[in-house]
């Protein structure tokens, strides 16, 4: 399959068609990285739940596989996670190794946690005959548990969303859980339901104790509204989180619009020792209507993940797309310095097709801003880049594309900060059809955002400002041929 439909995205994955919400299950096992994903096999509208499937040897060329959880007695099959039970712990195993999946089963508001496991590598699971393992004790939102082995307890810990709050569980088979804490309700955002919360563990250069990031995402009200993801840095003892920040301290996890429920890949080898996770590229305010056909939405490029200590004494993360990317690397199309000028706008280059990769540097020592657009179509507006120097934000436009009035939410603009003291600003884009995904600085901050041009084969690149700016383009193969 090439997947040539229009907005078809030719580096991320897409389901082949109908519905896609939630990354679900990310692990690697046997050399494989699996992708379950929240899927509706009958609509492109959110709908019963299943779990859809794929997997892939690099995390970009994935491959379509059968559904792998289906609605039952129980409800519908919500987002949750998998991991590897090495030491058959679970008993399911015979004491082999094999994969258990924790996840939420939802009659609307009644959500209990189960588990299903699986002898032949993800393709068919079993449901664990004593489900529900967590009764719902009272509340109406508690769903999306994402487990990982935590090594000093020598315990299974679960994270799930509560309400506005995140609840930690811990168990010794998978199957018997206990409740340990409770954290959030005066920490972070608040703007909607928490959703898909994350804990994840991360070596810092330096550091004498690892720091861990708890990921947690928000159904509304996020960095450019609507649903996006937030984090928290701290400690975890195996029962409790404990926030490094200040209760009203939020650090987001993207300025973009489209980057919700990130999930990071479980059993990554630890010779490999990289956090890798990705994100749901879309919106709760307007997923459902997003004009792609036969599929609806996309998963973001798998970014590697790591925590970095700044000049300022402030821990924070940095994202980059995994060096797996590489390989998709094509032809340079333009690799020159050029001075913009501060009025009109220039054609720097004209790029036959997405997807690409964009590398561009802007001086900040004149202080002045810079725009530059990609787009589409020599006559029409496209996508504009603002960098505000002065300030230090950079702002992203697609509301003057036409095909974005499709919904009163999508046509916004989306501004991040970055590090001024810095004599240089580093972008990198990868701009694949329907998507724009910015990593700045080094992966400081990223901006993730839908695009809808009208016109699949030109990209045009132009500026305007008073910087001498050095850009490096590359063509990037598609991953499905
Ligand atoms: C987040 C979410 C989860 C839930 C799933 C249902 O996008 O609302 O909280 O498990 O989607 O599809």
């Amino acid at each position: 399959e090439t997947y040539e439909e229009p907005y078809r995205p030719q580096l991320h994955f897409t389901p082949e068609s109908q519905w896609m919400n939630d990354p679900n299950g990310m692990v690697y096992y046997e050399g494989e990285y699996h992708l379950f994903y929240q899927y509706h096999p009958y609509s492109r509208q959110w709908g019963p739940m299943h779990w859809g499937h794929a997997v892939s040897e690099d995390m970009f060329a994935w491959k379509h596989l059968p559904i792998a959880l289906a609605p039952d007695e129980l409800g519908m099959i919500f987002s949750g996670s998998v991991v590897v039970d090495w030491e058959d712990s679970s008993g399911f195993f015979d004491g082999e190794d094999g994969l258990v999946a924790v996840y939420t089963s939802a009659k609307g508001d009644f959500q209990q946690q189960s588990i299903a496991y699986s002898v032949d590598r993800g393709r068919t699971w079993t449901k664990y005959e004593g489900n529900p393992v967590i009764p719902n004790p009272g509340k109406i939102d508690f769903r999306d548990p994402k487990v990982f082995y935590h090594d000093d307890s020598a315990r299974w810990v679960m994270v799930l969303a509560a309400g506005q709050e995140v609840m930690f569980y811990t168990s010794e088979d998978l199957k018997t859980w206990e409740f340990a804490s409770v954290f959030g309700a005066e920490y972070g955002a608040h703007g909607g339901v928490w959703e898909c919360p994350d804990l994840l563990a991360f070596y810092v250069p330096g550091e004498e104790n690892s720091k861990w990031v708890l990921q947690v995402d928000i159904g509304d009200g996020a960095a450019a509204g609507g649903s996006g993801g937030q984090y928290f840095l701290g400690n975890f003892d195996g029962k409790v989180f404990t926030a490094d920040t200040a209760p009203e301290d939020v650090q987001w996890i993207d300025y973009g619009k489209d980057y919700y429920a990130t999930q990071s890949f479980s059993d990554i080898p630890e010779m490999d020792g990289r956090r890798i996770w990705l994100a749901w590229m879309s919106n709760w305010q307007y997923a459902n209507e997003v004009p792609t056909e036969p599929w609806r939405s996309a998963m973001s490029l798998p970014r590697e993940v790591n925590v970095i200590k700044k000049e300022n004494g402030r821990f924070q993360l940095t994202q980059l797309p995994a060096a797996e990317m590489e390989a998709y690397t094509g032809d340079i199309f333009i690799e020159k310095s050029v001075e913009i000028m501060q009025t009109t706008k220039q054609i720097i280059c004209e790029q036959p097709s997405t997807p690409f990769k964009l590398e561009v540097s802007i001086p900040l020592d004149k202080k002045q801003p810079a725009t530059f657009e990609l787009f589409d179509n020599a006559d029409a507006p496209g996508c504009e880049v603002k960098v505000n120097a002065e300030a230090g934000t950079i702002s992203f436009d697609r509301a003057k594309m036409k095909m974005s009035s499709f919904h009163k939410d999508f046509p916004a603009v989306t501004t991040a900060p970055f590090d001024k003291s810095r004599e240089m600003l580093k972008l990198l884009f990868v701009v694949d059809r329907s998507s724009v995904e910015i990593f700045i600085n080094d992966g400081e901050q990223t901006m993730c955002n839908l695009i809808l041009p009208e016109n699949q084969s030109n990209y045009y690149i132009s500026g305007k400002g008073s910087s001498e700016i050095h850009l490096k383009g590359e063509v990037m193969h598609s991953v499905w041929k």
